[in-house]
């Protein structure tokens, strides 16, 4: 398990202000206590500057916070001898958005480079096992600038799990990606997550990353973590103003706002229209809400948008409709939703 708490750690600003020595300090992470368990898929969201890289520089140590406690299974980290760090830190492994792998070097050197207190055939048989788990076993010999971005990521990973750590910390590994490949590392770090129960904390600024692969994440904005719990939660109810910003820019829903600034043809109301946006939570897909709807209550709904999405397993997302009739018609629609625990908000009315 990973805890940390009160972790506090500033910089201070290159910029100096007009007293000569008197620097700006930067609050990069400001009061964060986190608890990880053993075996998640953790994620940590935020926008760039957030403080998500130095919070997870700080599990390692990497970055030594100025005050707080950072204790993996059970052991403080912030008073442990510099032996003793640097054995602790073989158990967490790390990989990075630009892969750090040394170029003048074959992926087989780059992967034994971590391996202490081997045998040369043990060696051997290591970064052959470790190669075959992340499947690149053919690339053996090939150096770094002869390796797509997706391959490079495939070995930083095997090189990171060379000592049999027990958490890898992820900094925007996907970052550099394009999407496909992005999927396919994800998919391989759930993978290995089931297979060797390893701990993985996923820092990103990527949304889709968060709602792919983890179940639990914690939101940071300014050095704090604003919001955390199930990503189901986060996703489908969020509570913080940048969390729902977060949530809005990666949705299609948002575009509607666009449209309706463009005065775009789409989203122009003839009188008596009413356009809203259902948001749907814990609910069932959409279409037969719809169809269902218009039937029942005699009444026109055309769809402008839609965007619902699979998040942690569950449906979450809605549409962007048009309801067409009569107003009080419409308005037992839109009680009907509402009593199905649907989120009705109302973009644009034309009047009744
Ligand atoms: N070594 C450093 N020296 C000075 N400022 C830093 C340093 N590292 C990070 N910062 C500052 O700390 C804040 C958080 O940075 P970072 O942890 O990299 O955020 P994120 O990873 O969320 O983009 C930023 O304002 C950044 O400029
Ligand atoms: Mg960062």
């Amino acid at each position: 398990m990973i805890e940390l708490e009160h972790i506090i750690k500033n910089f201070q600003s290159a910029r100096t202000t007009d007293k000569k020595d008197k620097k700006d300090s930067i609050h990069a992470v400001n009061d964060v206590s986190l608890k990880i368990n053993d075996g998640d898929i953790f994620g940590i969201i935020g926008f760039s500057g957030a403080g998500k890289s130095t919070l997870v520089r700080c599990i390692n140590l990497l970055e030594r916070p100025d005050s707080g406690s950072v204790k993996i299974d059970g052991v403080e980290m912030m008073t442990l001898k510099p032996k003793e760090l640097y054995k602790a830190r073989t158990k967490i492994g790390m990989i990075f958005q630009q892969f750090n792998l040394m170029p003048s070097r074959t992926v087989f050197q780059n992967v034994a480079y971590p391996l202490r207190d081997m045998t040369k055939e043990q060696v051997r048989a290591r970064v052959r096992e470790l190669l075959s788990l992340v499947e690149i076993s053919d690339k053996e010999n090939a150096y770094p600038s002869e390796l797509s971005g997706g391959q490079k990521q495939r070995v930083a990973i095997a090189r990171a799990l060379a000592n049999d750590p027990t958490i890898l910390l992820c900094d925007e590994a996907t970052s550099a990606l394009d999407p496909q490949t992005t999927a396919s590392i994800l998919q391989l770090l759930k993978d290995l997550n089931k297979k060797l129960g390893l701990t993985i904390v996923v820092i990103t600024h990527e949304m889709e990353v968060v709602k792919n692969i983890c179940l639990k994440a914690a939101v940071m904005d300014a050095g704090k973590i604003i919001e955390t719990g199930d990503v189901f939660e986060i996703f489908s109810n969020p509570k913080h103003t940048v969390t729902k910003n977060f949530v809005r820019t990666t949705s299609n829903l948002s575009k509607i706002e666009t449209l309706i600034r463009d005065d775009s043809p789409m989203v122009r109301l003839k009188p008596g229209e009413l356009m809203a946006r259902l948001v749907y939570i814990h609910a069932d897909v959409s279409e037969p809400l719809i169809s269902y709807a218009s039937r029942a209550f005699d009444i026109e709904i055309n769809i402008i948008l839609a965007d619902v999405e699979i998040v942690a397993g569950a449906m979450v997302g809605g549409t962007v409709v048009i309801f067409n009739g009569e107003r009080e018609k419409i308005n037992r629609a839109i009680q009907y939703y509402r009593d199905k625990d649907i989120r009705v908000e109302v973009i644009k009315d034309a009047g009744a």
